[in-house]
Parts: structure tokens; sequence; C-alpha cells
């Protein structure tokens, strides 16, 4: 055991109780965050005369050094150490010598793990946006390909109205580019720098906040030291963004596997993203959309378990507040996997339009815009939708569409019928003239279109 305390203890540390304080087996993964963190408050405190500029160049070097070695598998990060804090003095110690001593002064672990959970956060909300820019690429190519691939919207999984796969997709866009601004407005919001907030009450040596923040890309300092010691609210609301993304792509994963089933076949999978089954050997299995779907479980685990952790703890740090780590690392792997590998299983998707189309004709999709027909020659709609209703009745006996009818079949429920219902009632018609903003009409979708690539362009 190598600790950073003991002076006041008159006894060992009981084997199991190191074991269950000890944070090392996962939070050695802020090894960078910690060394970019020591360094940027070494050069502060030599800034300010704290430490002596070569005792600063010994420092930080010696950091860069360890960092390094652990990198370059020279060093191994073992459980004799408390935490990744605690490895990295002990370390430092052991190379430089009393210098290394020095490190700490003015500092807290309580400010120090502040600082590396949100560089390591504001890393991953980055990792992730980046992973999200992929998808909607991808998303947006298949927009622009498929205006006028038609197909049948749904309403509770029946056939409601025809729409385009275009628009179809752009629905699932619009989500993701949520999602991304959502991380922009999360990273706005958490990009301010806790170091210096010492144990939870600041320090009486006159630290420069503002040169630690500089110099680690932060807006500024954070305000208030309590609240800077205590805060994970940045990391609760990455993790609700995640669970957002992972509930979009749950939903997502849902259609694919029933576009996929053999009922439907709007799509086929690449054979790159489909699992076989070990005994029957004509199945191919959506098994990556099943994945993904499940594993939007595991994100809101995590989300659940820090906002549990967090709401009975009192002002300033708890070490409850350690349980910030696992399951949100967990997390963060778990988002940029499953974001990955959608984008990798839908860019290479092939759908089968024909298929898509057809179904888009049968099951009455045409129904409200007979009904509209009726409406546009007078009728008032609540009486169109009633006549609509009689003629699919009457088509359902016959197992026929409506643009099936002969016209003095449909005259028969009502007179304004004339020769030019079929085409106003045509797939093609249907689609075309939706033309309200928003709606699947190729006019508009192609303006929608044009919008989400400068959007797109613009991202940064
Ligand atoms: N391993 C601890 C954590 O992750 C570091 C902070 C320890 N601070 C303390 N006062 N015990 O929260």
């Amino acid at each position: 055991m190598a600790q950073l305390w003991g002076g006041r203890f008159t006894k060992e540390t009981d084997d199991l109780v190191y074991k269950f304080n000890a944070s090392i087996g996962f939070d050695q993964k802020m090894l960078d965050e910690d060394t970019d963190g020591s360094i940027a408050h070494a050069k502060m405190l030599a800034s300010v005369g704290i430490i002596t500029d070569e005792e600063c160049k010994d420092i930080t070097e010696g950091l860069d050094a360890i960092r390094n070695d652990v990198h370059a598998g020279n060093l191994v990060i073992t459980d004799k150490y408390e935490d990744i804090h605690s490895f990295m003095e002990a370390n430092l110690i052991d190379r430089i010598g009393d210098t290394g001593k020095k490190l700490h002064t003015g500092r807290s672990r309580n400010d120090q793990v502040a600082l590396d959970m949100r560089l390591y956060t504001r890393k991953q909300v980055l990792l992730v946006k980046d992973e999200l820019k992929g998808l909607l690429e991808v998303i947006l190519g298949i927009m622009e390909d498929n205006l006028e691939t038609y197909m049948p919207g749904f309403t509770h999984l029946q056939k409601a109205q025809p729409v385009t796969l275009a628009h179809h997709l752009g629905a699932y866009f619009e989500m993701f580019k949520r999602d991304v601004t959502r991380l922009d407005d999360i990273y706005e919001r958490m990009n301010f720098c806790p170091l210096g907030a010492g144990a939870l009450a600041g320090t009486t040596y006159p630290l420069d906040r503002e040169f630690v923040a500089r110099e680690l890309s932060f807006y500024g300092p954070t305000v208030n030291s309590m609240d800077s010691v205590s805060d994970r609210d940045y990391l609760i609301e990455f993790l609700s963004a995640c669970s957002i993304i992972m509930m979009h792509l749950s939903r997502f994963c849902e259609e694919m596997i029933i576009w996929n089933s053999n009922e439907y076949r709007f799509i086929e999978l690449d054979d790159g993203f489909s699992t076989g089954s070990s005994i029957m050997p004509q199945k191919k299995n959506p098994d990556i959309a099943e994945l993904v779907r499940g594993k939007t479980g595991r994100v809101y685990a995590s989300l659940m378990s820090i906002l549990t952790t967090m709401k009975g703890i009192p002002l300033a740090y708890n070490k409850d507040m350690q349980e910030d780590k696992e399951l949100s690392f967990d997390a963060f792997e778990t988002v940029k996997n499953c974001i990955h590998l959608f984008t990798g299983m839908l860019a290479t998707t092939k759908f089968n339009k024909d298929v898509m189309a057809k179904s888009a004709v049968n099951g009455f999709t045409n129904a409200t815009d007979a009904a509209d027909y009726l409406v546009k020659k007078g009728m008032p709609f609540r009486d169109a939708h009633r006549v609509i209703g009689e003629i699919v009745l009457f088509c359902i006996d016959k197992g026929i569409a409506i643009d099936d009818m002969k016209l003095n079949e449909l005259k028969g429920f009502s007179e304004m019928f004339e020769s030019d219902v079929y085409d106003a009632i045509s797939l093609k018609t249907c689609v075309e003239k939706r033309l309200t903003p928003g709606a699947p009409g190729p006019e508009v979708m192609k303006k929608a279109i044009e919008t989400e690539r400068a959007f797109l362009k613009g991202l940064k």
C-alpha cells in the first residue's frame, strides 16, 4: 500500500477496507487527464512563485516521463496505489525526490479528481459528437438518393399514408441533429475549470486559477469552490444525452429489425453486419441491431446510477462520488461503439425499393387522399371521411384497392367522383403533392436536405 496519508493513523488499513476504498482499478483510465492537470498546476505554482522554474521543470518532465512509460508498457499501474493521483505522486517522488513532494501544494484530491473527471468527460463529449457526425453524413447520403423511393408511413405499426425513404430517414436525421446540438450545449456549460477549489474552501496560497483554466483550454475557472468539488451535473447531463442517443438508435434498430424480417423484406442487411445460427442453416440474423437496442439498458443504468448516487450527498466532497466513474466509463465506450457500428450497418444496408413501393400501394394508404379528393369537390370533410370508410369496407370485402374500383362503382357511393379521381389518389400524387413544409413531397424534401447539408458543413 502506498498511501498519500497516514500521519494521524496508528494502525495499518485493513486489507479489505483498502480494496473497497481504492479506485485505481478504474480511475487509471484518467492517466492523461491527471498528468495534464498536474502539469498545469505545477506551471501555475511556478508562475506565482510558489515553486521555482527549475522545480517546475523537474516536476513536469517527471510527470511526462511517467505517463510515457505507462503508455509504452515500461511502467505498470498496480493496486499498490489507492488511486491514479497517488500513483502519479508516489512515482514522481521516486523519480525526482523531494521536489516531487511540492506538487500537491494548494491542491486536494477533491479538486484534482473533479478536474480529471471533467477533462475526461469533455473529451468524450467531442468523441461522441464525432461519431454522430459520421452517422448524420450516412443518413443524409441515403436521403439524397431516395427522394422518390416510396414506402408506407405507419402509425400504430399499421399502414397510414405513403411517404418516401428520404422522408422517413429525415426524421432520424432530426433526432441525431438534436443530439449533436445537445452535446454542444453541454460542452458550453461544462467547460470551466474546478482546479484551485482545494478540498472545498479554496486556499490561502495566491493561486492563479485563470492561468490553469487557460492552460487546459477551459473558458475560465468555476465560481464557487464548494460547488466545484461536488458538482457532477455535467456528467449527469452527458449521460442523459447519451441515453437519448441510445433511445434514438434503439428505435432505429427496432425499425431495421422489422424491415429486415421475412415478412417485410424492405431491407437486406449486409452479410458483414449479420450473424448466423448454429442450428438453422438458413438464418441471417440482425444481431448488431438487436445488441445496440439491448445495450440501451446499460447506458440508462449509468444515468440512473449517478442520479441516485448524487441525490443524498451533503456538500461538499463525499466518497460516494467515486462511484461516478465505472458505469460512466462503460457508458461512454458503449455509446461510441453503438453509433459506430450502427453507422456501418446503415451504410451497407440494401433497400428493396420495389418491395417498399408495392407495400405503399396496398393497405389503403391513399384513403385520406381519396377523402381529400371529395373535399376538394365540395363535400365537408366529415362526410367525405364516412363515404371513403364505406368504400374501404366495400374494397376489403372484394379484396381490391380503391384504385381498382370502376368509376360507376365509385359513383354508387358519391356522385362527386369523376375520372380525375384515379390520378388524384395515385401513389405518385399522394407523395408529390404533399408540399407543406416538413412533408415528404420531393420538392420540399430537397430544400430540407439542402438545409441539413449546410448544417453538416458548418459543424465544428
Ligand atoms: N478516488 C477518489 C475519487 O474518485 C479521489 C478523491 C479522493 N478524495 C478524498 N478526499 N478521499 O473520488
